[in-house]
């Protein structure tokens, strides 16, 4: 069986490798020539914990990377795991997957092979119905339920933990009309993923449980986040233990009630927009999300208040950033609240200089030198005002009173509370915490 994967980011990537390692033959493809070089070397063009090792098995056995759509004539399966971005209004983009879908039709029209296409990318629902199919009948010149399958696949995976979340989904869900596609597509899955659910339904609601489930997830983060604020003013509160206490209530489940920050990456905020924008076209107000989103934005407001409360003035201060990465073991900046934070000091003049263990490199083409780098806790931390944790990296839980020893102002400012319970020499301010 000959398997491809068109768009090799996060998500296809890890696809490809998995399942490359398991024994398929794989083209992975994408039109990035320069990514497509790096990968065929073992090169993981951005960090992801496993991916590495997972690649060299794959490329070790079945897995070609290649730039050309010619190299994916003739397969049974493919999978389109290329990105949706945001526009400014908040719709996706659909321009990059039009592209990628009218090249698959073009190479299809030539196949001896009657292929399912998955599509992995996240789309808003009436996309596969409206958009994708014509598309691909057009370019094909065949017919769709007859010579080639198109079924919507929604991805759940979770980067830095992206190998897990491929090898072990929680679910398989398959949107399509045509039953004999679906058919064989449930024995694949059932073969490559043994006992894990398998949701079958139609295109539009295949592309709806996507947005239901991020928005899902963002919507248990701003319920904690709106908590932890209130913690804030209850001197003595601590938003982890209630998180801790609700979340053994399984209807609740203990899952995303971290306070922080707010939530940031190259999904939750994204998709939350998208399906806010979707739902007033369809004439439904998302007052629901609209709450959602403003808790999101009001995390900033917070942390800045406590800056301020705690530096006064903050013109010419050093102001020590503790994390990048819009979370652990990744070294993605896309939506990341530290940037946002960062770009707001900024503008107060503040002297920032930051630390993060994987993000610096990506950090720099965006703020070159107009901010600082550090590449050690102590000099991120020498002569500041204040430090921010803003990501939970698991070095900056192992800060000790040696490391704040050189700061013109002993502040500790911490959005994931890492450090709630050192008991540093210091002015310590948490989020979610009451003072
Ligand atoms: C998310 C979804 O989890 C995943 O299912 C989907 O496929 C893609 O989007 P990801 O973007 O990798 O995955 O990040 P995730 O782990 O969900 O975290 C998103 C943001 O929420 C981060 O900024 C994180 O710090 C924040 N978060 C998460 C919290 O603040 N508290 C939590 O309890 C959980």
């Amino acid at each position: 069986m000959k398997i491809s994967v068109v768009g090799l980011g996060f998500v296809g990537l890890s696809l490809a490798s998995v399942l490359a390692s398991k024994g398929f033959n794989v083209i992975g493809l994408d039109v990035d020539v320069i990514k497509c070089k790096k990968i065929s070397n073992g090169i993981v063009p951005f960090y992801e914990p496993d991916l590495k090792q997972v690649l060299k098995n794959g490329l070790k056995k079945n897995l070609e990377i290649n730039n050309n759509f010619l190299s994916i004539k003739n397969s049974d399966i493919i999978f389109i795991t290329v990105g949706t971005p945001q526009k400014s209004n908040g719709a996706i983009e659909l321009t990059i997957i039009k592209k990628a879908i009218a090249s698959v039709g073009k190479i299809i029209s030539k196949s001896k092979k009657n292929p399912i296409i998955f599509i992995k990318s996240t789309v808003i629902p009436g996309t596969l119905e409206n958009t994708l199919l014509p598309i691909l009948e057009k370019e094909s010149g065949k017919e769709s339920g007859k010579e080639f399958g198109l079924i919507s696949n929604p991805e759940f995976l979770q980067e830095s933990t992206a190998i897990r979340d491929t090898k072990f989904p929680h679910v398989i869900v398959l949107g399509g009309t045509e039953k004999k596609y679906l058919k064989k597509a449930k024995i694949f899955f059932n073969i490559l993923h043994p006992n894990i659910p398998i949701i079958i339904t139609n295109y539009q609601t295949s592309e709806m449980i996507k947005y239901a489930n991020n928005s899902f997830l963002a919507t248990k983060i701003s319920f904690i986040n709106q908590i932890s604020s209130i913690c804030q003013n209850i001197p003595g509160a601590n938003v982890d233990d209630i998180a801790k206490a609700i979340g053994l209530d399984s209807r609740i489940g203990k899952l995303f009630l971290n306070a922080g920050p707010g939530y940031g990456g190259s999904c939750l905020p994204k998709d939350v927009k998208a399906i806010m924008n979707f739902s007033l076209k369809t004439g439904t107000t998302p007052l629901f999300l609209e709450a959602v989103e403003k808790i999101n934005e009001q995390q900033i407001v917070n942390i800045m208040k406590l800056i301020k409360k705690n530096c006064g003035n903050l013109k010419g201060k050093n102001i020590a950033i503790l994390g990048l990465a819009f979370k652990p073991n990744t070294d993605d900046i896309r939506d990341s609240i530290s940037l946002k934070i960062i770009k707001i000091l900024l503008k107060k003049h503040v002297i920032i200089t930051v630390h993060d263990p994987m993000a610096i490199e990506n950090v720099k083409k965006i703020f070159k030198n107009k901010i600082n780098y550090a590449s050690s806790i102590t000099n991120v931390l020498k002569n500041s005002h204040c430090g921010i944790i803003m990501t939970a990296w698991p070095e900056y839980s192992k800060i000790t009173n040696n490391h704040i020893k050189n700061m013109e102002k002993r502040v500790i400012i911490d959005s994931r509370r890492i450090l709630k319970n050192s008991k540093l020499d210091c002015n310590y301010q948490a989020i979610g915490i009451g003072s």
